[in-house]
């Protein structure tokens, strides 16, 4: 793992083909060993400080559960918990934090917030998710192709929805690095930013990877070999915004008919979750009571079928951040 140690991990394209692959190769061997009850506390006597501005499920308890099977001590603090921002700066709240912890993983609003804590803090941190990439999920979504099909060479993943977020964006730049043929399918509104399609076409250029975005779904859906989506308003979006959402997107609704589109048996469905894709969360009532859609990006059929591995790519975050983890603070070798 030379190369890593003291390194922070913010967005991917700070890493190289090289690197990010190590990582995934990684994340696999760790699975094994968690799998297989193989110690590997190589965090041992580390402390680490986990923030979280937004709310989260799997990044938070992969990260807790990672740091804890490495033999780090975590301690978790809320948006609140901090001053951070409102009565001391980012850099002043890094710098206190650098001399107290080992390592700083931050889910937050602006990815320019989690630069300054890396640049003040000395330590190594770790992107827990901002507005504008998802590195970690991305260590977990290309692990999870590589443990399904052996191979990230020659695959063509193809994101279907609202295609202007971190997560679209991220697939996008890490694909076109990794070599992955990346398709999106979105209304011309929300296609990804100009800017993130160059840095894309950029990295697409020296892999060879395919990249292609257009509004025509059966298209793009065409002999790829994943189905990846997310919610259509990402977090911290207004409510308001829905009913216009919904008309906008339904066409790209991940459901059966569009998975045959993909006339290719073997194609996994992916997401990063949560997903609305049934009535069993307050705001999937709400939104059935005012727009009368049972699902929204996924049916419930779709996600609970045979094709998808949405939980498989759930339990990758765990393993994936533990390779961060272990990589750029932990004794490896
Ligand atoms: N995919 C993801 O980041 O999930 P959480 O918001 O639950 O952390």
């Amino acid at each position: 793992m030379a190369g890593f140690k003291g390194k922070s991990f913010l967005k991917t394209s700070d890493y190289t083909k090289f690197e990010l692959e190590t990582l995934i190769d990684f994340s696999i061997e760790l699975k094994h060993k968690k799998r297989h009850q193989l110690p590997h506390p190589y965090l041992k006597g580390k402390n680490i400080a986990l923030i979280f501005e937004k709310p989260s499920t799997r990044t938070r308890a992969a990260f807790s559960v990672a740091a804890k099977d490495l033999g780090a001590h975590v301690d978790t603090y809320s948006a609140g918990d901090f001053h951070l921002g409102v009565k001391e700066s980012i850099a002043d709240t890094a710098q206190v934090l650098g001399r107290m912890y080992d390592g700083i993983e931050f889910r937050g609003f602006q990815q320019a917030h989690v630069e300054t804590l890396s640049l003040a803090s000395g330590v190594p941190v770790w992107n827990g998710l901002t507005d504008e990439w998802h590195p970690t999920q991305m260590i977990a979504d290309f692990m999870t192709l590589k443990e399904h099909f052996g191979t990230l060479e020659g695959k063509t993943l193809t994101y279907v929805g609202d295609a202007r977020n971190n997560v679209a964006h991220d697939l996008l730049v890490t694909g076109a690095i990794l070599g992955v043929n990346i398709h999106i399918a979105a209304p011309e509104s929300a296609q990804p930013d100009l800017e993130v399609q160059h840095l894309a076409e950029t990295f697409a250029a020296k892999s060879g990877a395919q990249l292609h975005i257009t509004n025509n779904v059966q298209e793009a859906v065409y002999q790829t070999d994943v189905i990846y989506t997310d919610v259509w308003l990402s977090m911290g979006r207004e409510t308001s915004e829905w009913g216009s959402r919904i008309e906008l997107m339904l066409p790209y609704q991940v459901n059966a008919e569009l998975l045959a589109q993909t006339h290719q048996p073997h194609t996994i469905v992916m997401h990063c979750l949560p997903a609305f894709h049934d009535l069993e969360t307050k705001t999937a009532q709400t939104l059935y009571q005012q727009f009368g859609v049972e699902a929204m990006e996924i049916t419930d059929e779709v996600f609970n079928g045979k094709h998808s591995v949405v939980f498989e790519q759930a339990e990758n975050r765990l393993h994936s951040i533990k390779a961060i983890l272990a990589a750029t603070l932990g004794d490896v070798f």
